[in-house]
């Protein structure tokens, strides 16, 4: 039925109301004010009251969102009302932790529950659709954005790009709680050359094939309605003029039947990457790869209906990009009622309510990662213990946001000192210790990050001298990380290094709490702190989360999905590497195998590491055939601690012989299971064809009969392995 409304809509419109369907602009000018009357802000009015524009991104609250669809409804010749897109990443105002922090909880239901109530909150302030999932998979900890996606592995990244995409759009896009997600950024972004930002990538087909592209068919099978194309360009072609991205791959081989969104000036993007020789040649090269809205080029709305009378592209092109972008439209439901997300009452209800609150710090708890825990110094004891607190990030309300928080008001989170302050019966002494100087956060951004100041670490130092137990909070802020935050130097940004090398000559009982939106190398911490815990950029609800861990309120069971390097220059590291022809050290002092003569090979914490107050131990590892490319693998796991815990059950693969070289080890299956002291539990995978294969260089699926391994664990350095044969 939907079908038959487009088509019989499509009929009816101009060329230039097709093309005003591709068009996408930021609204930001005051749209409940006074009409803009020159500029920028005038030209988008005009456009927008000619049905020149299918969608505006951050017009948000109802009567912002109101408004302009009101003119695209009331004005335009069609009435066809407006898409209101928006980065709802981790929340809209009220924050989960970023989606780094959310993969390593690896629980997936909660990360779809955080989706769904950050969709909840975003259509009640008017907003249908998200540019999230980000599901660029990334081995660079450089690389800023790596705080938006999943991590480093594939099959992690696909099914949380399921879960995200089923959070967000819920069974009924119609369903005025539910928002159309979008798959970025197609693709390979997250592969940019030295992890900075929009850099040139050049990736090989078995590593597109393998690693880039499985989230962005998972999310595709999930049904998700949109893509985002990137900024870099892929192997010498634009992403956004990318045809065999778009047109051969996503829209041919996958089917989707959604529409593809350009980033923002991305299409412009094209002359400065040398494809375009002007706007209209990049408007005539993304038309015809594929991208069916432009974000903010404004090359579409100036430049596609010259083009097509000219011949250079196909007015069936225009139709089928607006035939895309309105079939999202109609099942969204916007043509029923076009104010369907604009009720002021839903608004001031829902948006901060108690079940956001609650679901934002359930992720948050969840998303914590206890790297260490020497001599049991976590828990903190709730009573009798002197402690100090010290970092300026322990105070503050704000960093927790993380990056990508454009709706949520600054200084709304839980800080760790208020979270803290909750468990009163413990002597709780503050100091901050160092500056964390970030220069003008709001736009033009200026990020500076203050390297000199010490004039705090005294009075942190005579704090610490008096504490039972030092809880340093200390890392990046919140704007440290995501877009265009490329770093260099991975350590403790600023002072901060040095102030945790100060104290620890006072105190030696120090919980580290880590916040940062990447991982960071912290060798020194590693070699001499016994506690660290990793709190990343947690939300809303931060300081209460860390708390409850830190108190063993909540036991943690959170594994990193991105492998920690211990230098930059091991960077990119990743558990699923490749063995090489020189993979071992054949003798002592050996110069010519694999590896760096300054630096081990190996990771400060490998890809899904995360310890509990607990303990479990792995054993009967089983390999049973079902069929002839078909094996179950079981094992036991037993909680061997003293206190309940919950532990991510995590299954490898390696393929010993491929056509395609096969990584020497690969995530296949994990689970989460709960255990009370000394109970165990069997934990059974099915591995099939779909697990045991792999892409070959045709793009084909293939199971290569032969010799496999199977690993069984708490970590990517798991603890049992068996053989079986296929
Ligand atoms: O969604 C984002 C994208 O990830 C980066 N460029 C801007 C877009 C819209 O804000």
């Amino acid at each position: 039925a939907i079908e038959k409304k487009v088509s019989e809509l499509l009929s009816k419109m101009t060329l230039e109301e097709k093309i005003g369907q591709m068009n996408q602009y930021n609204g930001f000018w005051d749209v409940t004010g006074p009409t803009p009357s020159s500029g920028d802000a005038s030209k988008k009015y005009e456009h927008l009251k000619k049905g020149y524009v299918g969608s505006m991104l951050n017009v948000t609250g109802v009567d912002e969102v109101r408004a302009v669809q009101k003119i695209a409804v009331e004005e335009t010749r069609l009435g066809i009302p407006l898409i209101i897109g928006f980065d709802v990443i981790h929340g809209y105002e009220t924050l989960s932790p970023i989606p780094l922090a959310e993969a390593a909880s690896w629980d997936l239901e909660a990360i779809k529950k955080s989706a769904q109530v950050a969709a909840k909150e975003a259509s009640a302030a008017g907003i249908n659709w998200t540019f999230a999932p980000m599901v660029d998979i990334s081995r660079d900890a450089r690389w800023g954005r790596v705080m938006e996606g999943a991590g480093e592995d594939t099959y992690l990244g696909s099914k949380i790009a399921t879960a995200r995409v089923q959070g967000f759009q819920g069974d009924d896009l119609a369903s005025p709680e539910t928002i159309a997600a979008c798959a970025k950024h197609w693709a390979g972004y997250g592969f940019a050359e030295s992890g900075r930002d929009y850099n040139t990538v050049d990736v090989g087909t078995s590593t597109l094939n393998n690693i880039i592209f499985p989230p962005f068919k998972a999310a595709t099978d999930a049904g998700v309605r949109t893509f985002m194309n990137s900024f870099n360009e892929l192997n010498g072609i634009p992403a956004t003029g990318n045809a065999f991205l778009q047109r051969d791959i996503l829209k041919g081989k996958w089917g989707f039947t959604g529409f593809v969104v350009s980033d923002w000036g991305s299409i412009n993007e094209m002359i400065a990457h040398g494809h375009a020789k002007n706007k209209k040649h990049a408007a005539e090269l993304a038309a015809n790869a594929g991208s069916d809205m432009d974000m903010e080029s404004y090359a579409y709305v100036d430049e596609l209906a010259s083009l097509v009378r000219e011949g250079l592209v196909k007015e069936t092109l225009i139709d089928d990009a607006a035939r895309r972008i309105l079939r999202v439209k109609f099942e969204l439901g916007l043509f029923d009622d076009p104010y369907k997300y604009c009720n002021k009452e839903t608004e001031k209800k829902v948006i901060g309510s108690q079940e956001i609150q609650d679901a934002v710090l359930d992720m948050a708890k969840k998303s914590i990662v206890l790297l260490k825990n020497e001599n049991a110094l976590l828990p903190l004891k709730k009573e009798g213990q002197k402690i100090a607190l010290i970092g300026a990030l322990a105070a503050d309300k704000t960093s927790p946001l993380g990056s990508w928080r454009l709706a949520a008001k600054d200084s709304t989170a839980v800080s760790v000192l208020e979270g803290m302050q909750n468990y009163t019966s413990n002597t709780l002494t503050y100091a901050k210790g160092a500056n964390l100087t970030l220069g003008k956060t709001t736009f033009p951004l200026e990020l500076t990050i203050n390297t000199t100041d010490k004039s705090e670490f005294p009075q942190a130092i005579q704090t610490a001298k008096n504490a039972d137990v030092v809880v340093m909070v200390l890392g990046e802020h919140g704007f440290h990380s995501g877009e265009a935050r490329s770093r260099t130097d991975l350590g403790l940004p600023g002072v901060q290094q040095e102030l945790l090398e100060a104290i620890y000559k006072v105190n030696k009982n120090i919980v580290l709490v880590l916040n940062n939106g990447r991982p960071l190398t912290i060798p020194w911490a590693d070699a001499h702190i016994p506690a660290i815990v990793e709190a990343w950029q947690l939300g809303t609800q931060s300081g209460n989360a860390i708390a409850q861990v830190l108190y063993g309120d909540y036991n943690p069971s959170g594994k990193l999905p991105m492998t920690f390097p211990r230098s930059v220059g091991q960077i990119p590291i990743y558990y699923n590497y490749k063995n090489t022809g020189r993979p071992v050290i054949p003798a002592p002092n050996e110069v010519f195998w694999s590896h760096y003569t300054d630096e081990s090979n190996t990771p400060l914490y490998p890809f899904g590491h995360g310890l509990s107050y607990t303990t479990f131990s792995y054993n009967n590892l089983l390999v049973e055939k079902i069929s002839s490319d078909e094996v179950k693998v079981s094992v036991k796991v037993k909680n061997t601690g003293n206190v309940a815990g919950k532990e991510v059950v995590q299954l490898y693969i390696r393929d010993l012989l491929g056509s395609i070289t096969r990584p020497v080890k690969e995530l296949k299956g994990f689970e989460i299971i709960s255990l009370e002291p000394n109970k165990d539990v069997k934990v059974s995978f099915n591995l099939t064809k779909n697990e045991l294969g792999f892409f070959n260089n045709e793009g084909d699926f293939v199971l290569e009969p032969g010799d496999f391994k199977v690993f069984v664990g708490g970590s990517s350095e798991t603890v049992l392995e068996a053989d079986f044969k296929i």
